[in-house]
């Protein structure tokens, strides 16, 4: 990546900063001195941060074991129970009565569990599990929706030592029988179905399809019974022998379970996650360390607060976010959350704000994708309720551009909440760069700083760092404690994509492009997939992006580079307009020309796309990704590849027709 990386100045044009003000500081949890501990001594650092917020049974005396690149061994020695910490632990310490679970369904309906509560359900479960042959390292698909039995069913396998691999609610049966495969699980635990957008959508349909389909196969099947929970009363099929119903067997169950602990690096889950080609990667994730990192940035990331604060993180669990920022992270700090089940805009687009109000969330964390959407709506509908309660806000999972940053500040934030943007990955298990809030002077588009104890750099092709004011590749340069510990399965593989490329410094390349600003601040470009080349420039998609929905009439964008005859690539866009642009503005003919124009005056000539389509919806993963290499192909006048893990499949033929019509 060439040291001349000019394409961003308008982003780096960006000047707004906002310090923290006195009071948040002064109350806040996290200090200054924490990267001054960490630089100081960071293993220390870790191992008193562990200490500190972990019960372990049996203490550690060993901190990192590097002797074995890239597999790490973190507080090897020590031994602890992961869902005892989550649980038990609140209780024990006379918390048992505070909320850890606010739930509503999305037709409306509530539970409040509390930590005796949920405490109590998880020990039941965990006795059902033993019951149905599952122990130490068997590993259990989850498929449910977001209920929490969801949470309680990932507590009560992480106690008794086995493995988890949740599958998000939204994948096909297909999916579902490749990660069972995998991963060799024994039993899976579902729901009949659940609410999404005001109907039952089935999930133990998929099960059995899954599980019929595997059949045939004639391989040996590895799934011994089926757990499922009542939610959405859809009528389903029933497997004798095989399929148990959750509210038959877990009330019944003793509610005793004494939680053994388990090494620190037993493991804890198998995540799946898409790499650039070929078959999702199984992402495992152990226990000590995952839980250490969890619980630590939660805390401090989010200035938790746990007598007081009400938390709120979006994400589903069938995600690493929802791993790390529903489940592990806030139950380890005795937090009370809310865990909604259904989707923003049901019945109508004020639900997620109704909830923020009944609830008094005051930390809300959610993607820019959904910022952008509500920006999409039109701020009358935040601001027809009360969200005063909020005092943190996070935005994860993309580059957050500043012109959503300053709406998420100013209409939901009522323009004085800090905004943490958190770089990470499910590879990273939980954050690594991100501002604290009350010690960070932050700036809008840029995720900012490491988090304290974090070894990061931004380097050239060559692994040497890149300078401030200069782009290239993010590399984490020291191990850290809840990195990822390999592919199920396939160590080769976990080599190949992380270790390979910078094999001789010993750096873990995590894939996106970012660059330094004049402060050494990290702003994040995107994949590095996603940075073009045009005419031996280089130019960011997320840069034009920005650029893109900075103009009045835009609601959404993406940016990809496509192969080009003359320049090498070209930009071209597709963008969504806002629907009150939409509104007062008849004739769009000429919407697209100007665009153009509008990117070439704000970044410079070479930015300007070589086409701009307008659509009305982009391809987006279930997770709100936006699928840029299915927009690549259409730009290429290619056959549309692989669109089954879109959120919705009739996007692609929307567009390609769009396309087609207009050459
Ligand atoms: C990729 C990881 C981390 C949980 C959700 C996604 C991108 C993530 C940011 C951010 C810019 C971000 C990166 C990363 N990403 N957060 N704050 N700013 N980019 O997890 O599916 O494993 O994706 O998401 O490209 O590599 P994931």
């Amino acid at each position: 990546m060439s040291a001349e990386n000019t394409s961003i100045d308008h982003l780096l044009d960006e000047t707004r900063r906002f310090p923290p003000t006195a009071d948040f500081a002064a109350a806040a949890v996290a200090g200054p001195d924490l990267y001054e501990r960490a630089d100081a001594d960071r293993e220390g650092f870790w191992a008193e941060q562990s200490r500190e917020l972990l019960h372990w049974h049996t203490p550690f005396t060993q901190v990192l074991d590097w002797a074995n690149p890239p597999f790490a061994k973190w507080f090897a020695d020590g031994e602890l129970n992961v869902a005892y910490n989550c649980l038990d632990h609140h209780v024990e310490a006379g918390n048992g009565d505070r909320v850890a679970l606010l739930w509503e369904g999305e037709p409306g309906d509530e539970r409040r569990i509390t930590y005796a509560e949920l405490t109590d359900e998880v020990r039941r479960l965990a006795n059902v599990l033993a019951d149905l042959g599952i122990g130490q390292g068997d590993r259990v698909a989850i498929y449910l929706p977001m209920i929490p039995e969801a949470v309680a069913s990932m507590l009560a396998v992480a106690r008794v030592g086995a493995i988890h691999s949740v599958i998000f609610g939204g994948f096909s049966a297909d999916s579902l029988r490749s990660r069972i495969d995998d991963a060799g699980a024994k039993l899976v635990i579902t729901a009949d179905g659940g609410w999404r957008k005001g109907k039952v959508s089935p999930l133990k349909p998929a099960v059995d399809q899954a599980l019929a389909d595997r059949n045939g196969l004639g391989e040996q099947e590895t799934v011994e019974h089926v757990l499922v929970v009542r939610r959405g009363e859809n009528e389903i099929d029933w497997v004798a022998d095989r399929d148990v119903w959750y509210h038959e067997v877990v009330p019944q169950a003793s509610a005793e379970h004494e939680a053994q602990p388990f090494e620190a690096e037993n493991p804890l889950f198998i995540l799946y996650t898409s790499g650039t080609t070929g078959k999702p990667k199984g992402i495992l994730h152990t226990s000590g360390g995952y839980l250490t990192q969890a619980a630590f940035t939660h805390r401090n990331v989010f200035d938790l607060h746990p007598e007081s604060d009400v938390y709120w993180c979006t994400a589903d669990i069938g995600w690493i976010t929802g791993h790390t920022y529903v489940v592990y992270g806030p139950l380890a700090n005795g937090a009370t959350q809310v865990l909604y089940e259904g989707t923003p805009e049901h019945p109508e687009p004020g639900r997620w704000w109704d909830v923020i109000e009944k609830f008094g969330v005051t930390i809300f964390y959610t993607a820019p994708t959904a910022i952008r959407g509500f920006m999409k709506q039109g701020r009358q509908i935040p601001q027809a309720r009360d969200l005063s309660s909020l005092r943190v806000l996070g935005s994860v999972g993309e580059p957050i551009n500043p012109e959503a940053w300053i709406w998420y500040r100013e209409i939901i934030g009522a323009g004085k909440t800090p905004i943490v943007d958190t770089w990470w990955q499910t590879e990273t298990g939980a954050i690594m760069v991100s501002a604290l809030p009350g010690v960070t002077e932050t700036k809008p588009g840029s995720a900012q700083v490491p988090v304290p104890g974090i070894s990061l750099d931004v380097v050239g092709e060559d692994g040497r760092h890149v300078g401030n004011g200069n782009g290239g590749l993010l590399v984490v340069t020291e191990p850290w404690p809840s990195m990822l510990r390999g592919i199920w399965g396939d160590p080769e593989r976990f080599k190949e994509t992380y270790w390979d490329k910078f094999s001789e410094q010993g750096y873990y390349f995590a894939g996106d492009g970012a660059r330094l600003d004049e402060d050494g601040d990290i702003w994040l470009l995107g994949r590095v997939d996603d940075v073009m080349n045009v005419s031996g420039h280089r130019l960011s998609t997320a840069e034009i992006e920005s650029s893109l929905v900075a103009h009045e009439a835009t609601a959404e964008a993406a940016v990809v580079g496509a192969a080009d005859e003359t320049t090498g690539q070209a930009v071209v866009a597709y963008c969504v307009l806002k629907e009150s642009y939409l509104k007062s503005h008849e004739d769009i003919e000429n919407l697209a020309q100007d665009l153009r124009g509008w990117v070439a005056d704000q970044i410079g000539a070479i930015a300007r796309p070589r086409e701009i389509y307008i659509v009305t919806e982009l391809p987006k993963t279930r997770s709100g990704k936006i699928m840029r290499r299915l927009l690549r192909d259409v730009a290429e006048g290619r056959e549309v590849g692989d669109t089954t893990t879109l959120a919705d499949t009739m996007v692609m033929s929307t567009i390609q027709s769009k396309v087609t019509g207009r050459r």
